[in-house]
């Protein structure tokens, strides 16, 4: 048996232990790996390498992936996937393990229902905006980022008695924001699930200026708004120039947490069986601690779930 293996998307911490774990297990197993470059677009490139034991050597502790990975602007078009298809079994490849989002997991579900190549998704993102999985590959370990980031900005802050806003990744979705700003001690996180007020955010924040707190740190999820727009309205209100910091790419490198390593083993590890055991096509990832799994358009049609009371008694922090 062979398995096809691809990245595709933005890049996750995680995804090079994830290769690692599916590569050394499958062989474990006698399945041959062919890792493809770039994504889809290296499929239809025929663009691979044959991957053995010690072609994943060292990379566990890895930010990136070093498969590449591209969002495949062809892989839209069913030419394309029936293209890639045909290359696939031309090297006997019959199943695919696509890590990725939820572009990547569109791809992967036309590809399957049209050509009948069998596809396994692994979540793979730094956003954590799939529904059906409570975590995605390089989720905890971007937190982790912003929270350091956070950290550093508060001394500087706190020293000159700024306020400053942070503008962090997360597409439309505000996970990475709210979970970095509630465990970084934010004052105020701003995410596209709830609604928010910047005249009040800023009559709150130059009336604790006034009873003597030194310095007020307000996170912004990309898809909550721009940056300059809410920062203009907030000196509108205030009076008061807010420092302005975009951690942008800095999110998406950096060697991956315990967690992001420990999920990337077992869901690499969990994709390997399925294939040996004769799966259809599914996405799998964790839900209270389990591995599961789901068809793959079940998992995209759902609509992921905000927990709006923590992000209300996180106010009682601040
Ligand atoms: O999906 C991961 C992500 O980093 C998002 O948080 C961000 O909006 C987007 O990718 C940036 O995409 P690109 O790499 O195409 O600029």
């Amino acid at each position: 048996m062979k398995i096809g293996i691809l990245t595709s998307g933005g890049d996750a911490p995680g995804m090079n232990a994830c290769i690692r774990a599916i590569v050394r297990y499958a062989l474990s197993n006698g399945i041959e790996c062919y890792g493809f470059y770039r994504g889809y677009q290296g499929i239809l490139d025929d663009d691979h390498v044959v991957l053995k034991r010690t072609s994943v050597s060292n990379i566990i502790q890895q930010g990136g992936t070093f498969l590449q990975t591209d969002r495949c602007e062809d892989f839209l078009k069913s030419e394309y996937r029936r293209k890639a298809a045909v290359i696939l079994r031309k090297h006997g490849i019959e199943n695919l393990i696509v890590i990725g989002g939820d572009g990547s997991f569109k791809g992967a579900e036309l590809l399957s229902e049209e050509t009948g190549i069998t596809v396994v998704g692994i979540p793979g993102t730094i956003d954590n905006d799939l529904a059906y999985t409570d975590r995605t590959l390089g989720f905890d370990t971007a937190v982790n980022t912003v929270i350091g980031a956070i950290n550093n900005l508060r001394d500087t802050m706190q020293s000159h008695n700024k306020v400053t806003f942070v503008e962090v990744m997360g597409r439309r979705c505000g996970d990475i924001a709210f979970n970095a700003g509630l465990t970084g001690g934010a004052e105020y996180v701003l995410i596209p699930e709830m609604p928010f007020d910047i005249k009040k955010i800023a009559e709150e924040i130059t009336e604790s200026a006034l009873k003597g707190k030194k310095s007020n740190l307000v996170v912004l999820a990309e898809g909550a708004g721009k940056m300059e727009e809410i920062c203009a309205e907030f000196e509108k209100f205030s009076g008061i120039k807010p420092r302005q910091t975009r951690l942008g790419f800095i999110q998406r490198g950096g060697s991956p947490t315990y967690y992001d390593r420990l999920l990337a083993c077992e869901l690499g590890i969990e994709s390997v069986k399925m294939i040996a055991n004769g799966t259809d096509s599914r996405v799998i990832g964790v839900k209270d601690g389990k591995i599961i799994s789901y068809g793959i358009s079940e998992a995209l049609k759902m609509r992921k779930q905000f927990n709006r009371s923590l992000y209300e008694d996180m106010y009682k922090l601040s």
